[in-house]
């Protein structure tokens, strides 16, 4: 057996020990960047995308925690971009579940910049979501539940049900539309 194959035996067996529950501070996860002007664009401020990247890889971080498995992103929703973000500060990242479902959870991350001569702190983004837990082979697992302890995690926890209905609705509107006969406005540009 080789060195890998030698850990991912472990891995999985470690995977048959996994909890039935945890709670949501098993989860919480913080990455904190300075940002360089490499992140950023022709105004000197972090480029959404370079955001949209340090969310998925701290979000990713909580949904390992939770989970103990291998995970995909398989839906991000609704990002607030609340102010700029400017070379030179630095970004502080906290994630941690919301609620865990069967196959996926849901995860929320709260951004905020430092700025390194002042020490302030502000409030940039706030996002959430949704992980699903897979093996080896790329087939969903299920995931341990989560039990809310404050009055904040229940608050969450109700809020991650909410959202899942209103996703699964906003996919059904979506399936609907494209099954709808074209009509005025559905040619790409520069097809007749
Ligand atoms: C996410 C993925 C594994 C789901 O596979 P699938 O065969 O559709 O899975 P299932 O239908 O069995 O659903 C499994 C779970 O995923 C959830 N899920 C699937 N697609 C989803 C989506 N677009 N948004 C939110 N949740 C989703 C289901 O609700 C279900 O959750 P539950 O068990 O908690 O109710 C698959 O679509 C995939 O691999 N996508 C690509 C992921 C990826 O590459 N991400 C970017 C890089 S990490």
């Amino acid at each position: 057996m080789t060195q890998t194959e030698a850990t991912a035996a472990q891995n999985e067996a470690t995977e048959v020990a996994r909890p039935v529950s945890r709670t949501v501070a098993e989860s919480q996860s913080e990455m904190t960047e300075l940002i360089l002007p490499n992140d950023a664009n022709t105004l000197g401020n972090l480029l959404g995308g370079r955001l949209m990247h340090f969310i998925d890889l701290v979000g990713a971080m909580a949904a390992y925690r939770h989970s103990r498995t291998h995970v995909v992103t398989a839906a991000m929703d609704h990002i607030d971009f609340i102010q700029p973000v400017h070379v030179g500060d630095l970004l502080i990242l906290k994630s941690c579940v919301n609620r865990a479902f069967s196959k996926s959870l849901e995860v929320g991350v709260k951004v905020w910049t430092e700025n390194t001569q002042a020490g302030v702190y502000r409030h940039v983004a706030s996002a959430y979501l949704v992980f699903v837990a897979i093996d080896r082979q790329g087939n969903p697992v299920t995931v341990p539940q989560l039990t809310p302890e404050t009055a904040d995690e229940h608050r969450r926890y109700e809020g991650a049900l909410r959202r899942r209905q209103n996703r699964e609705l906003e996919s059904e509107r979506r399936k609907r539309a494209k099954q709808a006969p074209a009509g005025v406005g559905s040619v790409r540009p520069g097809k007749s």
